[in-house]
């Protein structure tokens, strides 16, 4: 869907129809006027999957009361402040995948000839990271090499949810699908959904002073505005898929990426040597403030979108203007990938190679790729 809708902007330009009521933008100015802007615009109902206890999720809330609601009670979890307390956690899992990695290269007694699948290894660690953040309660999945019957069941469901997602622009289809759907996909969702909800009760139960994601949610959840027990398990069960195999599939992505051009290889491996002098030293506010790194991981989200899917925005107010052209109310608008926040001329998103140098700041447009990246 992505290459695609991006093959058609190439094509035609910075705004197209991508459907009869739907626009998909690409234009500099168009992710501040679909997402910043204030008040804002309201998800759509299509291509949202609910979640199995039919208690609204952050993620597929329409009615903008609702999602903002449960949003100030669960930002504070995602603050820089939490993820600076959170730090802990993060680097023992990120030491644990190096620890696993050096062992594995170490039993080998021919390195050259060592294949190992990354993908697999970062899915182990962002999913212990993100069962230790919400539950207190890894998957052990990086200690055993191995993964957790739960994450099969995710990618599973994962693999669902996207089909689903995209039949819901074809209005019979998602009930046919639903009537000729496997027995084992349905179980593969329940059971997610099961083991979320007993490991939310035990985390509810476990008296902890180390800070994670449930210690901001339980102690923001009060008053009149609290989330009930239904909206955490959603809540919950989402945050196992929304954190972990996204991130996996950033860094499997950014990693094939550099791999493929030794440019750009070795401009990130020294930024990275030259910022810290030894792993002790990298932190997540650290890494943060690395241009090349973080533009290196931009281009792996533009080109390989984890979230293939567009999040669309109602239009539900007259005088909506994206950038630079008004538009009508009642129709979706879309942008196809994670866009880097920076602005950049159109031209740029036309450019398919993999060219972190264009998201940093010296970028000039005049120059060839090869001379950027090098
Ligand atoms: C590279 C990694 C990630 C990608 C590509 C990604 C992608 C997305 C996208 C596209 C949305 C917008 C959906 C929409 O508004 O329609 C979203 C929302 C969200 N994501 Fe992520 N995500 C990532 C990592 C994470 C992590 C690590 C967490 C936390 C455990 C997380 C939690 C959320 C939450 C709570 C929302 C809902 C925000 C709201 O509606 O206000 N995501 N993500």
């Amino acid at each position: 869907m992505v290459d695609w809708v991006m093959g058609i902007h190439a094509k035609y330009g910075p705004v197209v129809r991508t459907g009869p009521d739907e626009l998909s933008f690409i234009g500099p100015r168009a992710w501040q006027d679909i997402y910043i802007t204030r008040p804002q615009l309201p998800k759509t109902n299509k291509g949202r999957i609910q979640s199995i206890n039919g208690a609204p999720v952050i993620v597929t809330q329409t009615i903008t009361e609702e999602h903002s609601r449960q949003r100030r009670i669960l930002s504070p979890a995602f603050s820089e402040r939490a993820v600076r307390e959170q730090e802990d956690i993060l680097k023992h899992y990120t030491d644990l995948l190096i620890t696993k990695l050096t062992e594995h290269v170490g039993q080998t007694e021919k390195k050259s000839s060592i294949t190992l699948d990354m993908n697999r290894w970062y899915n182990y660690t962002t999913f212990d990271i993100v069962g230790d953040l919400i539950f207190n309660d890894p998957f052990h999945s990086l200690e055993n090499s191995a993964d957790h019957p739960w994450v099969a069941a995710v990618f599973d469901g994962t693999k669902f949810g996207m089909l689903m997602t995209a039949f819901d622009y074809f209005p019979p289809m998602p009930s046919v699908v639903k009537c000729v759907m496997p027995q084992s996909i349905r179980k593969a969702a329940a059971k997610h959904f099961q083991w979320s909800q007993e490991k939310i009760t035990r985390r509810m139960q476990m008296q902890t002073k180390r800070p994670d994601l449930m210690t901001y949610i339980l102690g923001n959840n009060q008053g009149e505005e609290k989330m009930s027990r239904d909206e955490i398990d959603s809540n919950g069960a989402f945050f196992i898929l929304a954190g972990s195999e996204t991130s996996a599939l950033t860094c499997s992505s950014a990693t094939f990426f550099f791999l493929k051009k030794p440019a750009v290889y070795e401009k990130l491996r020294k930024e990275i040597r030259d910022a810290f002098e030894c792993a002790d030293d990298i932190t997540s506010q650290a890494a943060n403030k690395l241009p090349y790194l973080r533009a290196v991981i931009w281009e792996a989200l533009r080109l390989h979108p984890p979230a293939a899917v567009s999040s669309p925005r109602l239009v539900d107010r007259p005088g909506v203007v994206v950038d630079g052209h008004d538009i009508p109310v009642g129709v979706s608008l879309s942008i196809y990938f994670e866009y880097p926040p920076l602005s950049l001329p159109p031209s740029a998103c036309y450019c398919f190679p993999f060219c972190p140098y264009r998201l940093t700041l010296s970028y000039n447009p005049q120059e060839p790729e090869e001379v950027q990246d090098s």
